[in-house]
């Protein structure tokens, strides 16, 4: 018996069948599927006035506990946005999943700024691959001891500055924060508080951070919004761009680069070889590192002294674990911290209590997905609430108290909670500095509790006087502007300081 003849023509038209068929239930399925939940929005505008210009993230946490979820869905001008409260789900979606999940959405606010040619903002390509590759290479955990006598040297230069002249504390934290990362982007030494660069960066610092949430404000959500003019209610993120543009720009444009990038291009160029890298990309790769790299180490480290502040016994307790581990003799080094375990749950509770990025940088999803039934549409803007996570009372007893202790493993009769996760972002977007930003916090926490008492101003009665910080929720998380006292532990703590450099 033969076979049945099958015209080319019927083949054709079967699979143009299938394609049909195939395509139909894809876009059904994609239709039943339910977006997650969330409260209701707006004819047209969508949430754009449900979700709050301040502290967004604590909106968001309570969301997440009204609809039980800890995926949301939002949409401001048709544009979806996705708010992840859990670990699980950035683990599940931003790691699992990273190819899907390694875009930024346009942040047209941040162009305005300067910003373009950033790592942080540049859109998934293979010129943000390239960036990411220029970044990670030499800030790997393997690769970051190669900084660590910059990262002493500039500790001791700090902790001395604030003996000389204790209520300039903050500035002379700013010019430390700058002095690393500009000396290990650009090899420049930033060894005084009047340094232009100080200014500058406190500058573009404060433009960027006080912008309003990433991807989040209404130049970003609807971009013709740029060609209005600023003084309009409602774009004040605009006119912070406008207002703040050319300190980034200058920043950006300073002569040194990074060093060695540089010098191969300029090799390359005498010798007549193709460059990988553009002067705009070495551009913007160094000016990432000094901005993603400064205010954020400068606010963890402000969060830190605040904390030692309003927690003396904590502060009591890591001083003797220094003292007992390491003497009154020396400063402590870079070896020592290992053995500093309490002082290394100050550090992960200051992550927890306080996320410099309470909602991360947000990630942009390159196509459709689905994620336990529910429907993440391809282009969405994902939020990750860093702060939620931090403080699920399932997961932290006392989630808002600072408690160090709350680390101390279950075998040694502690409660074993499990340190923060998500402060430096999740998956192929991850911060790149996270290696050379923990040493450098760790050795500064080290040296300042070895060497000097943090206190509450000293009120009018003359004694300590203490008060409740304030903390702004724009943006960045961070502490609002506060006095303290610090004064060197002892002449012994004090001359040790002056003597290191
Ligand atoms: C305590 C200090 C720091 C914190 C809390 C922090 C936090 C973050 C966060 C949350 C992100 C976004 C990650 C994501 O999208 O998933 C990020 C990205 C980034 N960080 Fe950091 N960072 C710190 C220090 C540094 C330092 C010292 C450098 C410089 C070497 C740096 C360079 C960058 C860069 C270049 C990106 C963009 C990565 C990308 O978009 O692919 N950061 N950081």
């Amino acid at each position: 018996m033969g076979f049945p003849i099958i015209s080319p023509y019927a083949t054709l038209l079967s699979a143009a069948g299938l394609v049909i068929v195939l395509a139909i239930f894809k876009f059904r399925n994609r239709r039943t599927l339910p977006y997650p939940p969330g409260p209701p929005g707006e004819f047209l505008i969508g949430h754009l006035r449900v979700i709050p210009f301040e502290d967004s993230p604590t909106a968001y946490l309570n969301w997440g506990r009204e609809y039980s979820s800890d995926v949301l869905y939002f949409n401001t001008l048709r544009q979806p946005i996705i708010v992840l409260n859990s670990v699980k789900a950035c683990v599940d979606l931003l790691d699992k999943r990273g190819a899907n999940y390694a875009d930024r959405p346009r942040f047209v606010l941040l162009e305005l700024l300067g910003w373009g040619m950033t790592l942080t903002w540049l859109r998934w390509s293979p010129k943000m691959q390239q960036h990411r590759k220029m970044l990670q290479s030499p800030f790997m955990k393997s690769k970051v001891s190669q900084y660590q006598s910059l990262q002493m040297k500039e500790t001791h230069r700090l902790v001395k500055g604030i003996m000389k002249s204790p209520p300039d504390w903050e500035l002379e934290l700013r010019r430390f924060s700058i002095a690393v990362v500009a000396n290990v982007g650009y090899g420049v030494d930033i060894n005084t508080v009047d340094h232009q660069w100080v200014d500058l960066s406190d500058a573009a610092g404060y433009a960027t951070s006080h912008a309003g949430a990433p991807g989040g404000t209404i130049v970003d959500r609807f971009p013709p919004v740029r060609y209005l003019p600023d003084w309009l209610p409602g774009l004040r993120a605009l006119k912070y761009a406008h207002d703040n543009k050319s300190a980034i720009e200058e920043g950006a444009t300073n002569s040194s680069f990074i060093h060695n990038l540089l010098e191969k291009y300029i090799s390359n160029e005498k010798q007549g070889l193709p460059n990988e890298f553009t002067l705009a990309d070495i551009k913007g790769s160094a000016a990432a590192i000094i901005i993603a790299g400064s205010d954020t180490t400068m606010t963890t480290l402000v969060v830190f002294i605040l904390m030692m502040m309003c927690n003396q016994k904590v502060q009591k307790k890591a001083q003797a674990e220094i003292d007992a581990a390491i003497g009154l003799d020396r400063l402590p080094e870079f070896e020592d911290l290992e053995g500093l375990t309490y002082l290394n749950y100050i550090r992960l509770e200051v992550l927890r209590i306080a996320p410099l990025s309470p909602l991360g940088i947000p990630h942009r999803n390159l196509k459709d997905d689905e994620y336990k039934g529910m429907l993440i549409p391809k282009g969405s803007i994902i939020y990750q609430n860093v702060f939620a996570m931090h403080r699920d009372p399932d997961v932290y007893s006392n989630p808002y108290d600072f408690d160090p202790d709350r680390y101390i493993p279950k075998s040694e009769g502690g409660r074993g909670e499990p340190f923060p996760v998500g402060n430096f972002g999740f998956g192929r977007r991850v911060c790149p500095g996270q290696y050379l930003a923990n040493n450098t916090v760790s050795i500064v926490m080290a040296t300042m509790l070895s060497t000097l008492n943090i206190d509450w101003p000293v009120g009018p009665s003359g004694m300590p006087t203490p008060f409740e910080p304030g903390w702004s929720k724009i943006g960045q998380y961070h502490p609002l502007e506060f006095q303290c006292t610090m004064e060197p532990r002892s002449e012994k703590a004090k001359d040790l300081v002056y003597k290191s450099i």
